[in-house]
């Protein structure tokens, strides 16, 4: 029997302020679901857990944009986020949303927990307040010129443009973005993770211990982090949404979202724990548990830090094996922006290519930015689709559909004696679960890909050489072996593109009449038995004709110009 292991699989919670867009589903959800995916096939025991990021500044500050409220604004894109995962078969076991009770509850306990170590430091300090508006000033609500790159448009937190993160209090000529007037210093106390605690820690279990294993891009930022000294933290800020902190002194004070956040992948485990009737605790405590967080670049420090750190100091949770984070995706050679509205949205993307959302998934996963930004392009797009999965995949599994269906009325024929290029396919064929495998298990889902497209590309090659339709009346026999064969490729199609193509995989085991119940079927010969009867031909993957390219470019061009 297989031994089976356990996956806690997290991808990062999507904030509910925005639709999300290919950089989103290239980044982090795609390379997820295929590792969820993977490992369920493989026959473990999987938690793939995410859900919606409600609260923050962010959503503070779309809300006021709109003049609706905190909750109109997570409500609408709560939906619409949850719709384009459905809708792109990401296949989280659970989705939740940090607004809710269970979340408020498990995020404030973990807060009490540790504040009853004595992990915290409470310190008073000065802010920065906008006497006019009778609030103080979260870091996004201040604008300013940057120290660093003196772009006059950073925030409080970061600067965009060049990157750096920033303390509201380095800005030059911070102004208040609720009034527009000069903020004033105050006294305000906060709860501070000392993080420069942990250095020895992170140290130990990332710097000397994840050297290898993980990614370079991931563990030369956690590297920078600690040569650079880790200073303390708020945990806390004043703010009226969000969750309470829990401590009878709190006046309009919350806890900072990026404490909340991370703890809702617990929360989610919890929900999902509670309605399958499970335990959800084996999923974050017990030390076999493997725990992988999926992200983007630009959360590496939480994940690999500060989440870490926070999980130490509550003394039971597990630490993440693994935080394969991504570099970013750009757009046409441009850093996609929702401001200047530069972006594929995923909801306007599966309105202009209905029902092809195994189109974008395996153009994304095949352009990933696994190790370094990478670019998204239509005619990239265009050419992966028509050249790939329309002229390789497709046109494979097409043909030999068809002929089974032609010559032998859709009933799989016996192979008789295989010939040397048989076995020689059959063989290389049979490799490639492994290869795949192996791929996967190291994060590498581009390369993953390549060898799933190999398979048809070697089954093209098979049938154009073997040419089976020139030989059906002369050598009756040699067509059957040819197209045994030729099915046995399909099935194996089939089976490994479950995690990377779900849609297309679907339709091919309705096409061949199986299910993928038994992963263990890829160590045999054959998939797909003689005298099994599969249905009739029907289209995968369509052609993209150039003026649908266009349209897009035109439409990106006209957003921008707007
Ligand atoms: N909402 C954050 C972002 O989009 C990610 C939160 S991840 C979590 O960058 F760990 F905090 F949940
Ligand atoms: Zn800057």
């Amino acid at each position: 029997m297989l031994k089976t292991k356990r996956y806690t699989i997290t991808a990062a919670l999507p904030y509910t302020n925005g639709p999300l867009h290919i950089g989103h589903l290239a980044g982090v959800y795609i390379p997820a679901d295929i590792y969820a995916r993977y490992q369920r096939n493989a026959g473990n025991d999987v938690a793939f857990i995410c859900g919606s990021d409600e609260h923050g500044v962010a959503i503070k500050m779309k809300a006021k944009e709109e003049s609706k409220s905190p909750k109109e604004i997570i409500d609408r894109y709560d939906k619409i986020i949850r719709d384009s995962f459905k809708n792109f078969n990401i296949s989280f076991d659970n989705y939740s949303r940090t607004s809710l009770k269970i979340h408020h509850e498990t995020a404030q306990e973990f807060f009490i927990n540790l504040n009853k170590k004595n992990v915290f430091i409470e310190k008073e300090t000065e802010q920065l307040y906008d006497i006019e508006a009778k609030e103080f000033l979260a870091d996004r609500f201040i604008v300013g010129t940057c120290p660093i790159c003196r772009n006059e448009e950073a925030y409080g937190d970061q600067c965009e443009d060049c990157g750096s993160s920033l303390s509201s209090l380095d800005l030059i000529n911070p102004k208040s973005k609720l009034s527009g007037s000069k903020p004033i210093l105050k006294n305000t106390k906060h709860w501070y993770l000392p993080l420069n605690k942990y250095e020895n820690f992170i140290t130990k279990w990332i710097i000397d211990g994840h050297k290898n294993d993980w990614k370079p891009n991931v563990y030369g930022q956690v590297k920078s982090w600690i040569d650079n000294g880790l200073q303390p933290r708020a945990v806390t800020r004043d703010l009226d949404w969000g969750i309470p902190v829990p401590v009878q002194e709190n006046k309009n004070k919350v806890l900072y979202v990026w404490f909340d956040a991370p703890i809702g992948y617990i929360s989610s485990t919890k929900e999902w724990a509670k309605k399958n009737n499970k335990d959800w605790e084996i999923y974050w405590k017990d030390e076999k548990t493997e725990l992988i967080h999926f992200i983007g670049k630009d959360n590496i420090v939480f994940h690999c830090i500060i989440f870490p750190s926070m999980l130490k100091a509550s003394g039971d949770y597990i630490l993440p094996t693994n935080v394969p984070a991504n570099e970013f995706l750009n757009l046409e050679g441009k850093k996609i922006s929702t401001s200047k509205n530069w972006a594929v949205w995923l909801h306007e993307y599966l309105e202009d290519f209905p029902e092809q959302e195994d189109v974008l998934r395996y153009v994304l996963t095949a352009n990933s930015p696994e190790l370094k930004d990478n670019d998204f392009t239509w005619k990239d797009f265009q050419s992966r689709n028509n050249n790939e999965l329309v002229a390789i995949y497709g046109n494979f599994v097409n043909r030999v559909i068809v002929l089974i269906n032609k010559y032998y009325q859709g009933v799989i024929p016996k192979a008789e004696s295989l010939s040397k290029y048989d076995v020689i396919v059959l063989n290389e064929i049979h490799s490639i679960p492994e290869k795949i495998g192996k791929s996967v298990e190291k994060f590498r889902f581009r390369d993953a890909l390549k060898e799933l497209i190999n398979i048809a590309r070697i089954g093209n090659k098979y049938l154009a050489d073997e040419e089976p339709w020139k030989l059906i009346k002369t050598s009756p026999n040699r067509v059957a072996t040819i197209l045994n064969t030729s099915i046995q490729v399909v099935g194996i199609l089939a089976y490994l593109s479950e995690p990377f193509l779900p849609q297309t995989s679907l339709k091919l085991q309705k096409l061949l009449r199986i299910e993928l119940f038994d992963w263990d079927i890829l160590r045999n010969k054959s998939i797909l038995k003689e005298g099994h009867i599969i249905n009739q031909q029907e289209l995968l993957f369509k052609k993209i004709e150039d003026k649908e390219i266009e349209r897009q470019i035109d439409k990106l061009k006209k957003n921008q110009s707007e």
